[in-house]
């Protein structure tokens, strides 16, 4: 059998236990146009963001910056693992690095689409198409390391203890889950002006529509849901990451990284709460010019957690 050959989990009722069941998030709730001016987006899901090519740059992009603020691709004190999966993930550009990092590892990657088919992957990478808010289609107890980053704008908050529950269960004992995730809250950017406040509480009103987190408390609780999957040995890291040039060449990429994120929210917001889009996309670029202005922080964290290993 290949090795990317999972099985499904045999569950009596996979939607009795998938994280959707506790999100409250009901399918069509509030679809979106398939697609928005020149933008693609995903009907019948939560997610916000864009799925397009537009999106696949932004996300590679966004990738190097997270990289260089982590100093690495991950904080777990992993060693060689045999089984990695990245859920949610996205170009695929984290995995691809852990499978050249790890070239006898089995790396997967989870995500509602494949993008960038075309390009060539490491021969140990594999996708794998699925919908984490339906539970993973793989077995009990079989990755070492399980990643999961930036699905703030994908995952309910409701849904989040189950998810992360999920994770665990996939993960084979004395391996890892390792969560990574912006900060959702117009605490999560300080000092901000008026523009930037604007926005956020725009932002956070389309966000609250669809059940997701508006007051960044995925962020900072990220620890306690690993605590509360079961996890141990879990540490828990806070950055905060300068937002425009005041803060040298990583400040200038993370603030073109918020305007190009932004923008792809920028139609969702006008439809959904009856504003001219211009006038969003405006204020985007207002809030940019404040970043330099309030020197800007925005946080992000990371959290780390290790399945006890079996004692039989
Ligand atoms: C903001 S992107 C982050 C991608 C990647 N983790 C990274 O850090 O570059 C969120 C990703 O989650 C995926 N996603 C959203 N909802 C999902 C779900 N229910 N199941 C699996 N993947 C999902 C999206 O398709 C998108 O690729």
């Amino acid at each position: 059998m290949p090795w990317w050959f999972f099985r499904r989990r045999s569950r009596p009722a996979a939607s009795q236990t998938a994280p959707a069941a506790a999100s409250g998030w009901q399918l069509g709730e509030v679809a979106l146009p398939r697609l928005h001016g020149s933008r693609r987006y995903l009907q019948e899901q939560p997610y916000l963001l864009p799925k397009d090519l537009g999106e696949v740059n932004r996300l590679d992009f966004q990738h190097y910056i997270l990289r260089a603020v982590l100093r690495g691709n991950y904080l777990a004190p992993i060693q060689q693992p045999r089984r990695i999966l990245d859920v949610g993930c996205g170009t695929g550009q984290w995995a691809f690095e852990l499978a050249q990092q790890f070239p006898q590892a089995q790396v997967v990657g989870l995500d509602l689409e494949q993008v960038k088919a075309a390009t060539s992957p490491p021969p140990n990478y594999r996708f794998v198409q699925g919908d984490v808010l339906k539970g993973l289609p793989f077995d009990s107890d079989h990755f070492d390391f399980v990643h999961q980053r930036l699905l703030w704008l994908a995952i309910p908050l409701q849904a989040w203890p189950d998810l992360v529950r999920e994770l665990a269960r996939v993960t084979a004992p004395s391996g890892w889950v390792e969560l990574v995730e912006f900060g959702t809250g117009t605490t999560d950017f300080a000092p901000t002006g008026p523009a930037t406040e604007r926005y956020l509480h725009l932002a956070g009103q389309l966000a609250a529509l669809r059940g997701l987190d508006t007051e960044g408390v995925i962020m900072r609780s990220l620890d306690r849901y690993l605590r509360d999957a079961g996890l141990t040995r879990v540490e828990y890291q806070f950055f905060e990451v300068p937002l425009g040039q005041w803060g040298g060449r990583l400040g200038s990429l993370l603030a073109l990284d918020f305007r190009e994120s932004s923008k792809g929210l920028s139609g969702a917001i006008a439809a959904h709460l009856q504003i001219p889009e211009q006038e969003v996309l405006d204020l985007i670029e207002s809030a940019a010019s404040e970043f330099d202005e309030f020197h800007t922080r925005y946080r992000l964290a990371v959290a780390y957690g290790s399945k006890p290993p079996t004692t039989h």
